[in-house]
Parts: C-alpha cells; sequence; structure tokens
C-alpha cells in the first residue's frame, strides 16, 4: 500500500467510525483525561479526547438512536469507491461491483466477492450462484428487488482466489458504510468468508449456521454459500432451514403465499 492509500483508507475508517457514533445515537465528544497507561500520558491535557469507541447511546428522549447520517447514502457510497484504487484488485477488475437493491431493505444479503460474472457485468450475484441465490429469494415470495445483495469484497480476485487481509481492510468501510445506510433488520451472511469476517471468528460455517448472531444490533444468519451449494447439493436442507428460521423472524409466511 502506499503513503496515499494509507492516508485514504485512515480517512475512510474515520468517517466511518463517525458514522457508526452517529448511527448508534452518539452526540458529542466526552471530556475526560485519557487512561494513563506510562508516565507519558499523564502529561496529556484534560481535553483529549477518550479513543475507544463509545458505547451505544439512546437519544435523550429516549427513541430509538439509529437514525441514518444524514450526510450518506448509497449514491456518496458510489461516488466514494469509483475509480477506487486502495488495493491491488484494482489493477485486475473490470468492473466495482458495490451492491445492487434496495437501500432500505430489512433484509442484506452478503457474500464474498465477485466473480467473473459480476466482475463483468458490475452486478453482484448474476453467474450460475447468483441464479441461485435469486430462486432462494424468489422461495421466501420476495424479488431481488426487495431485499439488498452485496459482497464484502467489491472487485473480483483474479482467478476467483480468497480475498486477502489487505484487500479486506481496504474494501471494509465500504461495507460497513453499506450497512449503516442500509439499517437492514437481517443480514443472511453466505458461506464462510463472508460469515467469519462479519463475525470475527475462525469458527467454521458448518458451525455457525443455524442460528442468529448479533451484527451490532442487527440478527445476522449465517449460512452455505450458493456455489457451495450448486457443488454439494445435499447441502440445501441445511440452507432451507436456515432461511426458515429467517423468514419466521421476518414475519414471512412458509410457504409463501401465492399472489
Ligand atoms: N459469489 C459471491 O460471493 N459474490 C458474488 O457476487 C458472486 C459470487
Amino acid at each position: 500500500m502506499t503513503d496515499t492509500h494509507r492516508i485514504l483508507s485512515l480517512i475512510d475508517e474515520i468517517h466511518n467510525t463517525l458514522i457508526w457514533m452517529k448511527t448508534s445515537g452518539c452526540r458529542g465528544f466526552e471530556k475526560r483525561p485519557p487512561c494513563a497507561t506510562n508516565s507519558a500520558d499523564t502529561d496529556e491535557t484534560p481535553e483529549t479526547l477518550p479513543l475507544s469507541r463509545p458505547p451505544l447511546l439512546n437519544s435523550p428522549d429516549d427513541t430509538p438512536a439509529m437514525s441514518l447520517y444524514p450526510q450518506d447514502s448509497i449514491d456518496a457510497i458510489q461516488r466514494d469507491i469509483a475509480n477506487c484504487q486502495r488495493c491491488k484488485l484494482a489493477k485486475t477488475r473490470t468492473n466495482i461491483v458495490l451492491g445492487d437493491g434496495a437501500p432500505s431493505a430489512q433484509l442484506m444479503f452478503i457474500g464474498e466477492a465477485p466473480g467473473f460474472d459480476e466482475d463483468q457485468q458490475g452486478k453482484p450475484f448474476v453467474g450460475r450462484a447468483g441464479q441461485l441465490l435469486t430462486r432462494i429469494i424468489q422461495a421466501m415470495g420476495l424479488t431481488r428487488d426487495q431485499v439488498y445483495i452485496g459482497n464484502v469484497i467489491k472487485c473480483r480476485p483474479p482467478g476467483n482466489r480468497n480475498p486477502e487481509p489487505d484487500e479486506i481492510s481496504a474494501c471494509a468501510p465500504f461495507l460497513n458504510r453499506q450497512i449503516a445506510v442500509i439499517q437492514p433488520e437481517f443480514i443472511c451472511a453466505l458461506g464462510t468468508f463472508a460469515a467469519q469476517t462479519l463475525l470475527h471468528t475462525t469458527t467454521p460455517i458448518s458451525k455457525l449456521r443455524g442460528q442468529f448472531h448479533d451484527h451490532d444490533g442487527i440478527q445476522l444468519m449465517p449460512t452455505f454459500h450458493p456455489s457451495y451449494l450448486l457443488r454439494n447439493p445435499e447441502k440445501k436442507r441445511e440452507v432451507w432451514e436456515d432461511i426458515k428460521l429467517l423468514m419466521n423472524a421476518m414475519g414471512l409466511e412458509w410457504p409463501p403465499l401465492s399472489k
């Protein structure tokens, strides 16, 4: 990473943290001395801001504090990511694939990274795995337009290799901003990579799936990735169990009422 990329990434991270604080209901900064960890720290002024993230706060009138950060939007994220050069995937990608769907969806699907078809078309989940995901969404009684579909990584890793740590950290602010703007009630993490990245764990997907996990106050259901299902069709039963749990929590009928 060059110095320029490091600075851009730092600005993204600060921006993202401020959005996170705002959407969590934080109304300002607390003025108190930092914890003294060594003798040099004790020379700091009492005005120094605490570095740790603040606890989740509710607004003073006790209404839920999840109001949208007024300056951020999917369009603004799209503008900020345009021609992104923050990691080496910029050299090999055709298109950046930010995401697709309803900007205030109740449910957000998050996969790993664009594959060949997504890279060509600039849209998430449009290849064979995407067609299977579309069928899953339709079986829930929904359309792709009613949910939001995105990925942890926005550019295709060459040969569909696993994303690397520098690529994950360069892209993380964009996914965090998407989640902060959309404010989904539910996230369905598709596959090992998305589930482990979002839940900060190395637990295998087979152990994570089948139950909800908390992701900053959002109910997250991990399930097998549609590409994995194409190779292991016997796993479809477990995916339907996960989807049924999601539908039940979302108040959707199973089987969906025909229209
Ligand atoms: N696999 C993913 O994880 N994401 C896509 O967009 C397509 C395939």
